[in-house]
């Protein structure tokens, strides 16, 4: 749509050089201009000035392709606030603007108030003035927006002007692809983030920590209310019983839950590495340091740190980490700046604090400042009710891990419901494993549990030892001893005949009848092999 210049109008060589070297200096500043910053909409403005100061063109405007709607919206216009024209758009083909994106081709008007397609919804052009529009164009996405400008009047130099025109919008073009892909990329991360983050919540959620016993609601309450606040919470409880579980899921129900969830474990490392792991280290700091290094407070920052095993620091450190607690301040190690975090801490131990402070190995002053809100982990021996949904939910974990089904026998559960569980939910978790891992079929039964090594019921009777031979063998209790309640004689005579029923019935004198009745009112839960 340009048109030819013919041989008589052709422009004086002292013009054309002048102009040309007018463009290249403003080409060399639109390209710093475009190089500075990945925010389009300002740059894209600053290069509209550049060809108005520089560049000898007037009313520069920038119009990109909307990727939802497929409309050219108004990206920069130069003079002037981009907000009054934010509701303008052209359809492709609409319009002067609207044609050129259309037709991928530069278009030259030498008095666009003569064009009849020119609609002026801008109101910002001289009709009196020539307008050049060129397409900005990616590589292989084609034409994605419109770059226009009015020259001062319409001179034999026009069509070098737009010719420069285009060379500034190929340059436009590079921008807009970049900021799109930056843009394209932050949206896939930000997706992917957030989906991480639906994912780790869902993992913390209630419905994954089983437990329907009064304790486990009382646990459940407590993590509710608790989670709302900044309070520091003691998690207390024996090793297994899900302390840490209860730790993430303050976390992940609390409003810092798009904030870190950091973890230390106090017990595994010595005072001087403790330190720079919780506070961090300038460069140089100690043999080793050979760069700055943010501690977990640090990391920790608008989240929660979780110091797991608080009962193993010592006094020293004890006193370090009070301070942090009382002033929310502290020193990089070797470092003299102080630092300020937004940090809420749960602590979780096994041991019991309160003796610790009477006998002072435990300082006062950091009990009463960690254990502000307390939370008690039953065992899981206090809880069995819970243990064959505990046992179900682990099987079904497994299952997962290992992409097969896999079922538990209630016989099965029978017998873990003998055992005692010291290692609390993880030992019932790595018995689990191990049955899965025994268990050929996926059915999981007491057989197989056997297998797993786990200790239930009675040992049994030792060698040479007759159970049913008169008087206790080594090591058994006596049936006649006067001390013994009904309950405990019942219990040792069944232990003594390796829970036969009938054996033990002999050994108290009483029929099989007699010793089961007896079974049902004392409430013995008996060993089953
Ligand atoms: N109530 C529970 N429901 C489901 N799994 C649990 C429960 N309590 C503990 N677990 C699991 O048992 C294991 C040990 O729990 P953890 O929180 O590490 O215990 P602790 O920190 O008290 O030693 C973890 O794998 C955890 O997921
Ligand atoms: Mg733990």
């Amino acid at each position: 749509m340009t048109e030819t210049e013919s041989a008589a109008d052709a422009p004086r060589p002292e013009l054309r050089l002048a102009l040309m070297e007018a463009q290249l200096a403003t080409l060399f500043d639109v390209s710093s201009v475009l190089n500075r910053s990945l925010d389009l909409r300002d740059t894209l403005s600053e290069v509209l000035r550049t060809l108005h100061d520089h560049g000898g063109l007037a009313n520069g405007i920038v119009s990109l392709v909307d990727e939802d709607s497929g409309d050219l919206l108004i990206s920069a216009i130069h003079g002037n606030d981009l907000e009054p024209f934010s509701k303008v758009r052209y359809r492709p083909g609409e319009g002067v603007i609207g044609r050129i994106l259309e037709q991928d081709a530069p278009w030259v008007l030498k008095r666009i108030g003569d064009e009849p397609s020119f609609l002026d919804r801008l109101n910002v052009y001289d009709p009196e003035l020539p307008l050049i529009g060129v397409p900005i164009r990616i590589g292989d996405v084609g034409a994605v927006g419109v770059l226009a400008a009015q020259t001062p009047q319409a001179d034999t130099l026009i069509d070098q002007r737009a010719r420069f025109l285009e060379m500034v919008a190929n340059l436009i073009g590079q921008a807009v692809r970049l900021s799109r892909t930056v843009r394209a990329e932050k949206r896939a991360l930000r997706e992917e983030r957030d989906k991480l983050r639906r994912t780790v919540r869902g993992n913390h959620g209630f419905e994954n920590i089983i437990g329907h016993t009064q304790r486990m609601r009382l646990v459940f309450d407590q993590v509710r209310q608790v989670a709302k606040w900044s309070t520091t919470v003691l998690i207390r409880g024996e090793s297994g019983t899900g302390k840490e579980l209860i730790a993430n899921a303050i976390h992940y129900n609390s409003p810092r839950a798009n904030g870190s969830f950091i973890k230390l474990n106090c017990a595994a490392l010595p005072d001087n590495l403790l330190e720079s792991e919780l506070f961090g280290h300038e460069k140089g700091a100690f043999t080793g340091a050979v760069a700055q290094r943010k501690g977990r407070f640090e990391q920790a920052d608008g989240g929660t740190l979780f110091l797991d095993e608080i009962g193993e620091i010592s006094a020293a450190f004890q006193a370090k980490l009070l301070r942090i607690l009382q002033e929310g301040e502290f020193e990089r190690v070797g470092g003299g700046r102080t630092l300020k975090v937004d940090v809420r801490v749960i602590a979780a131990t096994n041991r019991n604090l309160e003796a610790e402070v009477r006998d002072g190995s435990f300082r006062e002053d950091l009990y009463y400042r960690l254990n502000v809100m307390p939370i008690y982990m039953p065992a899981l021996r206090e809880r069995l009710e819970d243990l064959p949904e505990l046992a179900r939910f682990l099987i079904t974990k497994v299952a997962r891990q290992q992409g097969r089904e896999l079922t538990i026998t209630d016989s099965a559960l029978r017998v873990l419901m003998q055992h005692s569980w010291p290692g609390n939910v993880r030992e019932l978790e790595n018995c689990m494993e191990r049955a899965a891992v025994m268990s050929e079929s996926g059915t999981i039964d007491r057989d197989v549990i056997s297998l797993t090594g786990l200790d239930v019921g009675a040992p049994p009777p030792l060698a040479g030892a007759d159970p049913i031979g008169p008087g206790p063998g080594p090591g058994q209790v006596d049936l006649d001893d006067p001390e013994l309640d009904e309950r405990e004689r019942v219990i040792a005579a069944l232990e003594q005949a390796g829970w036969v029923q009938a054996k033990a019935a002999r050994l108290l004198n009483m029929t099989p009848r007699q010793i089961a009745y007896r079974i049902q009112t004392l409430n013995i839960k008996v060993k089953q092999f």
